[in-house]
């Protein structure tokens, strides 16, 4: 099972405004849609799927395999859908449903937490160029470090550019 946690963020490591404005380049929109319909199966926080059902952005991806990880018991159900209350969690319902791969998807909460665990093989970052002088972290701040290896850099013109890593483990 590959993991890999896909954002798009500010120069500054801002994946949205304190607001949940996330105003990216159309460059950085069409390459998080490209890249995110190769997944199959999504893990992201109980907010980033409110806001995604909300603006129907799943249909735009490919419709994976949703899974929410939420301290709360789901509050609907669906073919597509699994509500998990930890990253572990997430993580034996993917082997279980034998995904080879899937992407961690945010938000700020999510992605630290799965920073921790250590589950995640790689992080793609889409760098579009904003800067927001507060907002929601890639990373919401807890204490863990992680190194990491550059895979590739690839720019998305005119002014956004990709970066991935692989996580040493
Ligand atoms: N730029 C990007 O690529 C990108 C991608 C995704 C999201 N976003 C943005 O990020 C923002 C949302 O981020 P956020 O940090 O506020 O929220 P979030 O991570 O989406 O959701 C936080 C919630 O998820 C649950 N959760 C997260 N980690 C958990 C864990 N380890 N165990 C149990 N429950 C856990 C909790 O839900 P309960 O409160 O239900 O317990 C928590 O309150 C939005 O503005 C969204 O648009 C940006």
């Amino acid at each position: 099972m590959r993991l890999v946690l896909y954002a798009t963020q500010t120069i500054n490591g801002y994946i949205a405004s304190e607001t949940d404005e996330t105003p990216w380049t159309s460059a950085a929109w069409k390459n998080y849609r490209k890249n995110a319909k190769q997944f199959k199966a999504i893990v992201i926080g109980r907010r980033t799927y409110q806001i995604m059902k909300r603006v129907n952005k799943f249909r735009k991806i490919g419709n994976p395999y949703v899974i929410v990880v939420s301290n709360f018991s789901p509050a609907e159900s669906s073919n597509n859908l699994s509500y998990v209350k930890s990253p572990a969690e997430a993580m034996q319902l993917l082997k279980e449903m034998k995904f080879a791969k899937a992407l961690v998807a945010g938000g700020g909460k999510l992605n630290g937490s799965f920073m921790k665990t250590k589950y995640i093989d790689e992080v793609w970052l889409d760098v579009d160029p904003v800067v927001f002088g507060t907002g929601i972290k890639l990373f919401y701040e807890d204490f863990f470090k992680a190194k990491l290896k550059l895979l590739g850099v690839k720019k998305l013109p005119p002014d956004t550019v990709q970066l991935r890593y692989k996580v040493v483990k």
